[in-house]
C-alpha cells in the first residue's frame, strides 16, 4: 500500500525553511517564513506570555480535557479582540483550533458540509496553503485579481469585476489585514464597497486574520472584519494567535462563524465541535490559556499591547529604511511601495532567477515569488539587501 504514495508537491515556504537551515554561510539572511524576529534575529517569547506561563505553572492543577470546542473563556476574549461590539455574543459560534491553519481547514470543511457546490474565491496571489487546502477539502475554487503590479497597490477595479462574476452562495476568502504575500491592503472605503458587493450578490465572506496588530494597530486591523460582521448575514473567520502573541509552536487559533440568531448559532456551534472531534478530538489548550490570561489581566494586557506595538512600529521603521536605501541606490522611487505596505510581507517584484541569484550569491533567502519577510531584516542587513537587489538588477 505505502509504495503507492508519491512525493507530495513541496510547499514553497516550508521548502525554503529547509534550504535556509542547511546553508552553512554565516552571513545568511532569512526573509522567508512569516515569523517575527527582533534585531538580533531572535524570535522572543513576549514578556506577558512568559509571565502568564509562569503564573499558569503555579496555578494549573490538571491537564484534563477542556471542551471539544476549546475553552469558553478563550472564545470570549478572542471574540472581543477580533469583533469588538460589532455583533452580539449569541450570534457567534466559536471553536479553538490548532493554529490559524487549523481554523482555515475546519472552516473549509464546514463550508463543504453546508454548501458543497460553493466556489471559494481566493485573491491572486494568496498564501499558498489556501488553494492547497481548498483543493484537499474538495471545494471548487476561483481567483479574483488583487494586485496592480505597476503601483503595488490593490487592483480594486479588477477585484470587484472578478467578484461580480461569482454566483450567489459562493464564498469569498479575504485577508483581514496585512495581506500575505503582497502587503497591499484594502482601505476602509474599499472594505465598505466589498461588503456592498457581497450583499448585492449574496456572497459569503470568509476572513483569514492572522496578523491583527501587525499592520495599523489592533483596532484598525479589525476594521474590515468588523464591518463585515455588522453588514453580512453570515461570516466565517479563521484567526491566529501565532504572530500577535508570538506563540507559533503552541498552535493556537480560533474558528468563528457568525449567524443571524441564537438558534442558528447553536447548530453551527455543534457542528464546529463535531468537526474538531472528527479531526483531532480536543484542540490544544496551552496557548489558548495563555492568551486568555494575558487578555483578561489588565497589567499583562497592557504590556502585551505595548510590546506588540514595538513590533509593529519596528517593522514600519525597517520598511522605511529599506525604501530609503533603495531610493538612494536606484535614484528612483520605484521601491517606495515597501514603506506603504503593512504587515510582515511585501513582494519585491524580482524574477525567480533574480531571487535564486540573491540566495546563491548573496545568501539572502526570500520566497520564489519574491515575497520578503520584512521582520527578517535589521539595520545591518538592510544595506546588504539593497546592494543585492541592485546587483541582481531588480
Ligand atoms: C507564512 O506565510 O510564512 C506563514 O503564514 C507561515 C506559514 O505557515 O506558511
Amino acid at each position: 500500500m505505502l509504495e503507492k504514495l508519491e512525493q507530495p508537491a513541496p510547499d514553497k515556504i516550508i521548502q525554503l525553511m529547509g534550504m535556509f537551515k542547511a546553508d552553512a554561510r554565516e552571513n545568511k539572511v532569512d526573509l522567508g517564513v512569516g515569523v517575527y524576529k527582533n534585531a538580533e534575529g531572535h524570535t522572543p517569547i513576549m514578556r506577558a506570555v512568559k509571565e502568564a506561563e509562569q503564573q499558569l505553572w503555579h496555578a494549573e492543577t490538571t491537564k484534563v480535557y477542556t471542551g471539544l470546542a476549546g475553552d469558553a473563556g478563550f472564545h470570549d476574549v478572542m471574540i472581543d479582540l477580533i469583533l469588538g461590539n460589532s455583533v452580539t455574543r449569541d450570534q457567534v459560534a466559536a471553536a479553538a483550533t490548532p493554529g490559524g491553519t487549523g481554523a482555515v481547514r475546519n472552516a473549509l470543511e464546514m463550508i463543504k458540509m453546508a454548501s458543497p457546490d460553493a466556489t471559494v474565491w481566493i485573491s491572486n496571489p494568496t498564501w499558498p496553503n489556501h488553494p492547497a487546502i481548498i483543493k484537499y477539502v474538495g471545494l471548487n475554487m476561483a481567483e479574483y485579481r488583487y494586485i496592480d503590479l505597476a503601483t503595488r497597490t490593490v487592483d480594486f477595479g479588477g477585484m470587484m469585476e472578478d467578484l461580480s462574476g461569482a454566483k450567489p452562495g459562493d464564498v469569498v476568502l479575504l485577508h483581514g489585514c496585512c495581506h500575505n504575500p503582497t502587503g497591499a491592503n484594502l482601505s476602509h472605503a474599499q472594505w465598505q464597497e466589498v461588503a456592498d458587493l457581497l450583499t448585492a450578490k449574496g456572497l459569503i465572506p470568509f476572513v483569514d486574520i492572522a496578523y491583527q496588530g501587525f499592520g495599523d494597530g489592533l483596532e484598525a486591523d479589525a476594521f474590515g472584519v468588523r464591518h463585515l460582521a455588522k453588514t453580512q448575514p453570515n461570516l466565517v473567520i479563521a484567526a491566529s494567535c501565532s504572530k500577535n502573541f508570538g506563540i507559533y509552536r503552541e498552535r493556537t487559533g480560533l474558528l468563528l462563524a457568525i449567524s443571524q440568531n441564537a438558534k442558528q448559532t447553536g447548530a453551527v456551534q455543534a457542528n464546529l465541535a463535531a468537526i474538531n472531534r472528527l479531526n483531532y478530538s480536543f484542540p490544544p489548550d496551552h496557548g489558548a490559556r495563555l492568551v486568555t490570561m494575558v487578555l483578561n489581566d489588565p497589567a499583562l494586557r497592557a504590556d502585551w499591547e505595548a510590546e506588540l506595538e514595538e513590533v509593529r512600529s519596528g517593522m514600519l521603521t525597517l520598511r522605511q529604511s529599506l525604501a530609503d536605501a533603495l531610493r538612494k541606490r536606484t535614484n528612483s522611487d520605484r521601491f517606495d511601495f515597501l514603506a506603504e505596505h503593512r504587515g510582515m510581507f511585501s513582494r519585491l517584484g524580482a524574477t525567480p532567477e533574480q531571487v535564486a541569484e540573491m540566495r546563491e550569491t548573496h545568501a539572502i533567502y526570500m520566497i520564489g515569488d519574491s515575497r520578503m519577510n520584512i521582520a527578517g531584516l535589521n539595520q545591518a542587513t538592510i544595506p546588504l539587501l539593497a546592494d543585492a537587489i541592485v546587483a541582481v538588477g531588480v
